[in-house]
């Protein structure tokens, strides 16, 4: 059960800086967002989230655990959020040429970097 805690916690720092990576580089950038990463990334926080969730409530059975449903439950809605906004820029982004001025889209990798780093505030103060 650890060792399975464990690995679905390293996919899910990955599936963080999945987001954040594009996020940070890119954030000043005109054009080729990274939007394909931060879809993947959005979809591998969903899953391992969910994952690391039940891996959870296996363990309240173990020990005296409790799960803080409604920090898990913002988390899921800011999750969902980044993936529709990434889904959103990657169907825009088909429709514009790759060399060209993408700055329209760059509020929408700004959303997902905020909600991003909101989850990672969550996760850890909350
Ligand atoms: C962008 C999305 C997300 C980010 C950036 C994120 C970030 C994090 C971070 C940094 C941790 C480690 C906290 C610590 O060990 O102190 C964590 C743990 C956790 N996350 Fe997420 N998370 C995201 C999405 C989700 C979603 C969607 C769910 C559930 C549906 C979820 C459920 C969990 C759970 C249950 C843990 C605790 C794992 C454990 O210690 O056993 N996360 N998350």
């Amino acid at each position: 059960m650890e060792l399975a805690r464990s690995l679905t916690l390293i996919a899910h720092f990955l599936g963080l800086a999945m987001i954040l990576g594009p996020f940070f580089i890119q954030m000043r950038a005109r054009t080729n967002y990274a939007f394909g990463w931060v879809l993947t990334g959005a979809t591998v926080q969903l899953l391992t989230g969910i994952a690391l969730t039940g891996v959870a409530e296996m363990r309240l059975a173990d020990d005296e655990m409790s799960l803080n449903y409604l920090k898990i439950g913002v988390k899921l809605v800011a999750t969902l959020a980044i993936f529709v906004v990434a889904l959103k820029a990657r169907v825009r982004q088909r429709g514009v040429s790759p060399t060209g001025n993408q700055r329209a889209l760059l509020p929408l990798l700004h959303v997902s970097g905020a909600l991003a780093l909101a989850n990672v505030a969550i996760a850890v103060l909350w």
